[in-house]
């Protein structure tokens, strides 16, 4: 870990267990009984929202995981965006509820929600906890946002700078040097 970069707590672990809690009961009304729905989980920086998000849902609930890359230039406003790991479950009728851990450009999610649009599920929405919203090149509808940020780096609860600082349960803004410049 560099010397070069500090953290600036900005939602502690109290809050976001809250607003957690929020975002499953906002989840739960909107799907209706024997509507149960099927949750998508984009690696890997939703992994420990899902883990919180599914314990905090009061009714049954089916997982799966895709996985992102892009290739071409390193961000993924203007490289290829390809699946480095696929659905395991078919959402064809299925209720399904992509997770996300944060929407910057929206690049990702649109082409996300494209993709799986494909597939015909019987409805498709979208949880993010958090929305970088002033940085969207590309418009996507988001069903229930837990907390809409600035353009600030953020880590933890999931979120990594070089793969560092996921497992920090709460969100911190990274202080970083002029020299380092990670893309989100
Ligand atoms: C993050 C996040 C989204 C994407 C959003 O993933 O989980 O998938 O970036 O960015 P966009 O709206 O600009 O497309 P990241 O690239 O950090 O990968 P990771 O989850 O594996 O850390």
């Amino acid at each position: 870990m560099s010397d070069e970069v500090a953290l600036t707590v900005l939602f502690t672990a109290a809050r976001v267990r809250d607003r957690v809690r929020e975002l499953a009961a906002d989840i739960n009304t909107s799907y209706p009984a024997g509507r149960d729905p099927h949750l998508v989980s984009v690696l890997k920086g939703g992994f420990i929202f899902l883990a919180d998000l599914v314990r905090a849902l009061d009714r049954p609930v089916t997982i799966d995981f895709v996985a992102i890359a892009s290739y071409g230039t390193g961000t993924r406003s203007s490289g290829v965006i390809t699946l480095t790991k696929d659905l395991e479950i078919g959402i064809t009728d299925r209720d399904v509820l992509i997770v996300e851990d944060i929407v910057d450009t929206g690049q990702t999610l649109s082409w996300l929600l494209n993709r799986l649009q494909a597939r015909h599920p019987r409805s498709l929405r979208t949880v993010s906890l958090l929305d970088k919203r002033s940085r969207r090149t590309t418009e996507v509808g988001i069903e229930h946002v837990g907390f809409t940020i600035e353009d600030q780096f953020v880590v933890g609860y999931g979120l990594d700078y070089a793969e560092q600082f996921r497992q920090l349960p709460y969100i911190a803004i990274l202080n970083r040097s002029p020299t380092d410049t990670p893309v989100r």
